[in-house]
């Protein structure tokens, strides 16, 4: 952990649809005062994405984070993928936890398989093998076995996987609810319980 006890989180985006929950994370992330650093790195694909469903282009990476969150987003650094010598390749680099959302099922097979040949599937990797929590957010469907035995594979080596797959019995009236409550669980795992998190409190049964 940081001296300043402080979240030191990874944030990693994949060619998967639901780039608005990269956004919505990022955006959580950036504005929480129990996080210090955020490291952002995409794959291509994943840049595709953010561009294809948010219109969110960024001619020098550097710049990706603030466009996303519209802050200046001094806490969040964004790192090449292909710069597979960046600190978070190492596990000797201070980082707590790592999600990758929205995650493909290309990134998942990679992860499941110990291909770490760019940076993102490299931190991942050191994620694991240092026992730290990485949060998988898959957005494919349906699953052929393949995405299944990967799932089951990166379960069994410490991930948690968490499909990108809104929930409904909170009423949301917006997709922007949807998005939302999805990053806030997403949080949670990272150890970031958020206020505005939904809580189900139960209801009798047959009740409205
Ligand atoms: C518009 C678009 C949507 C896509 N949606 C998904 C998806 O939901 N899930 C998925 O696994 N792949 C999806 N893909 C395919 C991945 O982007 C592709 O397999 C890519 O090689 C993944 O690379 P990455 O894992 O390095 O990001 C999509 C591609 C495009 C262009």
């Amino acid at each position: 952990m940081p001296t300043s006890e402080k979240r030191i989180i990874t944030l990693g985006v994949t060619g998967a649809s639901g780039a608005a929950y990269a956004q919505a994370v990022l955006r959580l992330l950036d504005t929480d005062p129990r996080v210090e650093h955020v490291f952002f790195v995409a794959s291509d694909a994943g840049l595709r994405l953010l561009a294809t469903e948010l219109g969110l282009v960024a001619a020098d990476g550097k710049k990706l984070p603030a466009i996303l969150t519209g802050t200046s987003a001094k806490k969040v650094e964004y790192l090449p993928n292909k710069d597979i010598g960046a600190s978070i390749a190492s596990g000797s680099a201070q980082v707590d936890a790592m999600v990758v959302v929205p995650c493909s099922a290309g990134a998942l097979g990679a992860i499941s398989a110990g291909i770490a040949n760019d940076l993102l599937t490299r931190a991942a990797d050191v994620c694991l093998k240092e026992r730290r929590p990485l949060i998988l957010c898959l957005r494919e469907t349906p699953l052929n076995r393949i995405h299944l035995e990967n799932m089951l594979r990166v379960h069994d080596a410490g991930a948690t996987v968490m499909p990108a797959m809104p929930a409904f019995y909170y009423e949301p009236q917006r997709i922007a609810d949807l998005v939302e409550q999805f990053a806030y669980r997403v949080l949670a795992q990272l150890g970031l319980p958020q206020k505005k998190q939904y809580r189900w409190k139960g209801r009798a049964k047959g009740e409205n």
